[in-house]
């Protein structure tokens, strides 16, 4: 069902809301990828590309995930537009079948509060990611005035950190990083940014 509202919208998804949303959560990523300039980014649910392709000067090479092939294909058309030989995009549910690619950084931004398992789709992560990987989640601090069967209303950061440090992250930070008005289905809200490391070692959960 999810799929069918993002194909449904994805000609209409770049908004100026939107964008300017985008904006805000590319400000808070930007100072996680430090040092990333020769690391492979998933980012896991990208959509249309409103934050994955505006984090280019800071990786190597961008794979955008999605389920949605019609958010992709608008992701795929400003790739070829602008030209960008280190983007690509690939259709893919992780909460479905197990992926078959590695990345040294995970973004996933407004896609966690989509999927109902969220145990399952960070183990997911966990296990794209290489030794010593990023996970990055962006999404609504958790939101009573929200209410939709098919959508998480946001995430305490308690739970949240409960639920990564169980899928085996390490050195996890999580805060608040945004107020909008009107940004959670028509509710005013607020954003977290996530962070998590793939252990090395004896900590890791990898055999
Ligand atoms: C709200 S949009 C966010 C797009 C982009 N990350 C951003 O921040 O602008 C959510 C995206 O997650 C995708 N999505 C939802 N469930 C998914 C799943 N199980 N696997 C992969 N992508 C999914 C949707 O197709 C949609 O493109």
């Amino acid at each position: 069902m999810e799929n069918d509202v993002f194909n449904l919208i994805a000609n209409k998804y770049d908004t100026k809301d939107r964008r300017d949303l985008a904006q805000n959560i590319v400000s808070a990523i930007k100072p996680e990828l430090s040092n990333s300039k020769d690391k492979s980014l998933v980012d896991y649910g990208g959509g249309t590309g409103l934050v994955g392709l505006e984090l280019l000067p800071f990786i190597d090479s961008l794979l955008l995930v999605d389920s949605s092939e019609q958010m992709l294909k608008a992701a795929g058309e400003k790739i070829r537009q602008a030209n960008i030989k280190n983007a690509k995009t690939l259709r893919a549910d992780f909460s479905e079948s197990n992926p078959d690619i590695k990345a040294d950084i995970i973004v996933a931004s407004l896609v966690l509060l989509h999927i109902p398992d969220t145990e399952k789709i960070l183990r997911q992560f966990y296990s794209v990611l290489n030794t010593g990987g990023k996970l990055i989640i962006v999404d609504f601090d958790k939101n009573e005035k929200v209410s939709h069967p098919a959508v998480h209303n946001g995430f305490t950061q308690i739970g949240l950190r409960s639920l990564l440090t169980d899928a085996g992250f390490k050195e996890i930070s999580i805060k608040t990083f945004y107020h909008g008005k009107n940004i959670f289905m028509n509710q005013d809200a607020s954003m977290l940014i996530a962070a998590g490391i793939k252990p090395a070692g004896p900590d890791s959960k990898t055999p």
